[in-house]
């Protein structure tokens, strides 16, 4: 079940910040990093897209983000939970990390390398997440390992699968759901399969992520110029 908060406040007086940044150091940084250099979601932000309002954040802080890696602060005070809440406030309002290399630039390779898969702003393609407000969600060092590592960071919803037919043919693309007597599977091309498991010889999941990795095939100065422009992704354009 879901704790709901009370309606409560964000503490504006520079203890309970100073409290609240603690706080954050025990129960936050091992993922969140200083709010901008971790590898889960970037906090350095005026629009966090989980947290619109405070009491969303509050929430967040106290239950986690059900369904993902972001997890409930168990044994957390609701004071303690308000603190923390004042102190990502403060990293927000903070002046975004700058990050080197060259937007346009970046705009432009991904353009050729990337936009085939990837929508960004309503132009691009299907195959991998819309990545219109990226920048809001991840940090720079994240951004590099998805470019780097698909596998090492899976976004939630593309897993992929190899259906091996009794017929001998294969069908293999991104899961889009499953149960005991049914995988549905998206290939590349869009077309959906729903396949009747007991038509299926062997379903292989060891391949993760559907992303090639760009490790070694792609120049450091392209991939910094890459990442400052994902990182100005923010949505709302
Ligand atoms: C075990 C790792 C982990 C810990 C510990 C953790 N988080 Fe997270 N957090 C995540 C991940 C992963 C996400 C991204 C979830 C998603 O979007 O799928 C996330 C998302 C968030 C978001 C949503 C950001 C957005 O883009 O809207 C906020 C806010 C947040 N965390 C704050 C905190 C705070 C504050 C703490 C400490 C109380 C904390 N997190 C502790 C892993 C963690
Ligand atoms: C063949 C299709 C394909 C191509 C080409 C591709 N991607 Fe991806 N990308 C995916 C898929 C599928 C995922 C989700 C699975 C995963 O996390 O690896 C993904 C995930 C990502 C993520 C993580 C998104 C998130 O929410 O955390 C980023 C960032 C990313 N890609 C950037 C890029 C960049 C930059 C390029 C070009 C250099 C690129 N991708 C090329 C398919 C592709």
């Amino acid at each position: 079940m879901f704790l709901w908060a009370t309606q409560g406040q964000i503490p504006n007086d520079p203890a309970s910040l100073a409290a609240g940044k603690t706080a954050y150091e025990v129960h936050c940084a091992f993922c969140h990093g200083r709010g901008d250099d971790g590898f889960a979601a970037n906090l350095v932000s005026p629009n966090l897209p989980h947290a619109p309002s405070d009491n969303s954040l509050f929430n967040i802080i106290k239950n986690g983000i059900p369904g993902s890696d972001m997890p409930a602060s168990l044994g957390l005070s609701d004071a303690d939970g308000w603190k923390i809440a004042a102190f990502v406030r403060s990293l927000g309002r903070s002046a975004p990390q700058s990050v080197p290399g060259d937007p346009t630039k970046g705009a432009a390779s991904f353009k050729g390398k990337c936009a085939g898969c990837h929508m960004v702003n309503g132009a691009g393609g299907r195959n991998g997440p819309d990545l219109s407000d990226i920048g809001a969600k991840r940090s720079p060092s994240n951004l590099k390992t998805s470019i780097l590592e698909p596998n090492a960071s899976l976004v939630p919803g593309w897993s992929v699968a190899k259906v091996s037919m009794a017929d001998g043919t294969t069908v293999s693309g991104v899961k889009l759901n499953e149960d005991q007597f049914a995988i549905m599977i998206r290939e590349g091309n869009g077309k959906i399969h729903n396949i009747d498991k007991s038509k299926t010889k062997n379903i292989d999941r060891s391949a993760k992520s559907s992303m090639p990795t760009y490790q070694g095939r792609i120049q450091d100065a392209e991939l910094t110029d890459l990442i400052s422009y994902l990182f100005s992704l923010r949505g709302g354009m």
